[in-house]
Order: C-alpha cells, then structure tokens, then sequence
C-alpha cells in the first residue's frame, strides 16, 4: 500500500515524516474486494480506517429497503471516527465500490494517541468540521436543487477527487453503477438515467462503464448552481 497517499488523510497532517510513518506501522492493514461490506450501519464501532487504494461507499438503507449513500470516500480519506467521538452505534454501511486497501487503528488506541498529540485532535475537528459544510450543502441541493443540478454537482465533486486529466476533457473512474449514482444523488434511477442522458445529447460529458468523461466542465458547473 502507497504509505503516501494514507498520510494524506488529515490524522497524520501535523506529524512530521517519521512520526506519520511509525503510526502507519502500528495500524492493521485490509484489503476489500467489490462488494464486500466492512461493517453496517447500527454495528457496534471501535475502529477508525484510512483508505490506501480504492474506494468505499458509505450508505444508509430506509425501512422500506430503500438506499440513500452518504458520501464515496477514496484514497486519502478516512472514516468511522463518529462512533470515536460519539460512543454508539455506526451511522452507515462500509461499502468497497473497487478493490480497497485499508488500515485501521481501535478507538483505544487513537484515543491514547490524542491524548500525546492534541494538535492531530483539532485537524480532525477540522475533518469533522468540513464534512458537516459539505453534509449542509448536500442537504440545501436536496430541497432547492433539481435532480439533473444535483448530478452536475455529484459529477464535479466525483471530478475533483477522482478525476485526471485527458485529451478530451476530465476522466472520471468513479467505479459507481447508475443504480449507486442515483442513490448519491437522492433521486430515481430513471430521472438521474434521463439527466445524464440529455447532458450527453448536449456534448457535456460521455458515459463509460463505472466512469464518465466530463467533455464541457464549465456548462456542468453552471449547471449545478
Ligand atoms: P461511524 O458512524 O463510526 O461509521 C460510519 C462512518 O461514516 C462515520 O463514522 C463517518 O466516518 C462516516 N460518515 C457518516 N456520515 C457521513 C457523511 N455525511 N459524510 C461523510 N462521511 C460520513
């Protein structure tokens, strides 16, 4: 696993090179393959994960059965520090959208490790902090933005964390089904299928498989104000 990319995620920003790197050592590494689940929401927590490579979709199912996924997380990202800092039941399902590598550290052992280190504290205060900015947006799109504004902005927010520049545009190997895509946006299938469907037929974007080609970013981005 690229120790890089995991130093990345916001536990290990105030530590300098060998600090990070003797934390890196003590965490238990895993690897998930597509589809298999890493815990489900209303599990009991005691760890927190950092991803190396990958991605993992974090969901919530209704009682009617009905998804609702919270946010991909990709390499860099971490997760399951709510039920650190709030004891109690997990919030959402873990997920591996690709094949995922992981490590993981006990909420015991992180909370001695906070204790030695108040300043990684406050960064993952900042990390909580961002995350509930972003879960305000998400939550303001879902009552003013319509559906196919609420893809354009998902589209972006996908491009900005897993996309690279190509010749035509930005690639964007998202590793989402449509059914998952919708379930991002808070919409059926079928009108989030009708949304990307006529941003094709306008020349902004072309579909692949598990990836979207984003051709023309800038009517996207007017499009998801
Ligand atoms: P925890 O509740 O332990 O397990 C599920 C994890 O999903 C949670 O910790 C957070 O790390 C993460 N999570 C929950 N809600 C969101 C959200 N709205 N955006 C991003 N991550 C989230």
């Amino acid at each position: 696993m690229d120790h890089d990319v995991v130093r990345k995620a916001p536990l290990f920003s105030p530590l300098d090179d060998q600090a990070a790197e003797t934390l890196i050592a003590t965490m238990s590494p895993s690897r998930l393959e597509r589809g298999d689940v890493l815990f489900h929401e209303g599990d009991q927590g005691d760890r927190l994960y950092v991803i190396g490579e990958g991605k993992i979709k974090l969901g919530r199912t209704s009682s009617d059965g009905r998804e609702n996924l919270l946010a991909i997380l990709g390499p860099g990202e971490m997760f399951g520090e709510l039920s650190l800092f709030d004891p109690g039941p997990r919030t959402a399902t873990a997920t591996a959208v690709a094949e995922t590598q992981l490590v993981s550290m006990g909420h015991e052992q992180l909370k001695e490790f906070l204790a030695q280190r108040p300043g990684v504290a406050l960064t993952l205060l900042s990390a909580l902090a961002r995350r509930l900015r972003r879960t305000n947006d998400v939550l303001a799109d879902l009552v003013f933005t319509d559906v196919p504004g609420r893809v354009a902005k998902a589209l972006l927010d996908l491009a900005g964390r897993f996309g690279r520049q190509v010749d035509d545009g930005v690639l964007v190997p998202h590793d989402l089904t449509q059914e998952e895509l919708a379930q991002l946006v808070g919409a059926s299938r079928e009108t989030v299928n009708k949304a990307l469907a006529d941003f094709a037929s306008r020349g902004w974007l072309r579909l692949e498989a598990r990836a979207v080609l984003l051709l023309d970013v800038e009517r996207l981005t007017r499009r998801a104000r």
